[in-house]
C-alpha cells in the first residue's frame, strides 16, 4: 500500500463506518440516533468476513484495505464499527489517515464498563482476536487499575445472531455454557464485546441474572464521535441526510440479515457492491 497525503477533513462530507459485515450495524444505529443530520457511508467486508477467527496480521491488513475505500471516497471520519478490527487495527489506521479523526468500540465501551461497574469485577464476552489481542483488558485497567477484567470468545453467538436465534432454549443454554466460567460472583458488568451480541441482550441478561449489567459500546461510540466531531468543527447538519451501504459480497444477504441489525429495512437503491480494487459498482 502506498503511502499518501490525506487532506483535512471537510465538515459536509459523510462519516465513514467500516465492519467485517452485518454487526456494526448495531454501531450505526446508534450513530445515525445521535447524528441525525449527518450523512453515512457504512462498508461491510462480507467477503472477508469473521475477522474474529483471523489472524492480527491478516485482519490490520483487510481493515487497511478497507478503510482505504472510505477514506479515497472523502469521508470525513473513520468509525472502526468492529471490535476486532478496532481491538488490532486502530494504531495502524490512526497514524496511516491522519488528520482524518479514526474512532474505535473499544475505548468508548471500556469507559461505559467502568463508569457501571461497583465492584470492579468485568467481564467481557467477544471474539477470538478481540480476546487474545487483550485490548479491552488494557483500555480498563488503563481506567480502573484495580479492576478485575476476565475475558473469553463467545464465537457460536456470532453465528447465532446471524441465524436470528437470539431467544429460546438453544441460544440460552449456549449463551450459558459461556457465561458459566467467565462470571464470578463479584461480577457486576458484562461487555459485549462484539458487534453481534446486543442481538443477544435478553437472552444474556436472562442467563447473567439480574445482579450483572450489559454494556455495549454503540452508544458510547456514538457520543464519543459527536463530541469529538464538535471539537474539530465537523458537524454537518443536513436537511436530507443519506446512509450508503457498500459490500464486498453478497448484497443480498447483507440486506436480508442487516436489517435485523439495523432495526430497519435497507433499501436495495441505497446498497452496491465494491470491489477493494477501487471499482464503485452499482448493483
Ligand atoms: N464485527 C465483529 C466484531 O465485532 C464480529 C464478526 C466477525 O468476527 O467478523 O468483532
Amino acid at each position: 500500500m502506498t503511502l499518501r497525503f490525506i487532506d483535512e477533513p471537510d465538515a459536509a462530507a459523510p462519516i465513514g463506518v467500516f465492519d467485517s459485515g452485518v454487526g456494526g450495524l448495531t454501531v450505526l444505529a446508534a450513530l445515525r440516533h445521535q447524528l441525525p443530520q449527518e450523512n453515512f457511508i457504512y462498508l461491510g467486508d462480507t467477503a472477508r468476513l469473521p475477522y474474529g477467527t483471523k489472524s492480527s496480521e491478516t485482519v490490520v491488513r483487510y481493515a487497511l484495505q478497507s478503510s482505504t475505500l472510505l477514506i479515497d471516497a472523502g469521508v470525513k471520519a473513520l468509525i472502526v464499527a468492529c471490535n476486532t478490527a478496532s481491538a488490532v487495527a486502530l494504531p495502524t489506521l490512526r497514524e496511516r489517515f491522519a488528520p482524518i479523526p479514526v474512532i474505535g468500540v473499544i475505548e468508548p465501551g471500556a469507559q461505559a464498563a467502568v463508569r457501571a461497574s461497583r465492584t470492579s469485577c468485568i467481564a467481557v464476552l467477544a471474539t477470538e482476536g478481540t480476546v487474545k489481542g487483550g485490548a479491552y483488558q488494557r483500555e480498563i485497567l488503563k481506567l480502573a487499575p484495580k479492576a478485575q477484567v476476565k475475558a473469553a470468545a463467545g464465537q457460536i453467538l456470532v453465528s447465532l445472531a446471524e441465524e436470528g436465534w437470539t431467544e429460546g432454549p438453544l441460544a440460552e443454554s449456549i449463551a450459558q455454557r459461556y457465561l458459566v466460567s467467565l462470571l464470578t460472583p463479584q461480577t457486576d458488568v458484562l461487555v459485549l464485546g462484539c458487534t453481534h451480541f446486543p442481538l443477544l441482550s435478553v437472552t444474556l441478561a436472562q442467563v447473567a441474572g439480574p445482579r450483572v449489567q450489559l454494556v455495549d459500546s454503540a452508544h458510547t461510540t456514538a457520543k464519543t464521535t459527536a463530541i469529538i466531531l464538535c471539537e474539530k468543527n465537523l458537524l454537518a447538519i443536513h436537511e436530507q441526510p443519506y446512509t450508503k451501504f457498500w459490500v464486498t459480497d453478497a448484497p443480498e444477504r447483507f440486506a436480508r440479515v442487516g436489517s435485523r441489525f439495523l432495526g430497519e429495512s435497507i433499501d436495495s437503491a441505497s446498497l452496491r457492491w465494491v470491489d477493494l480494487q477501487n471499482q464503485v459498482s452499482k448493483l
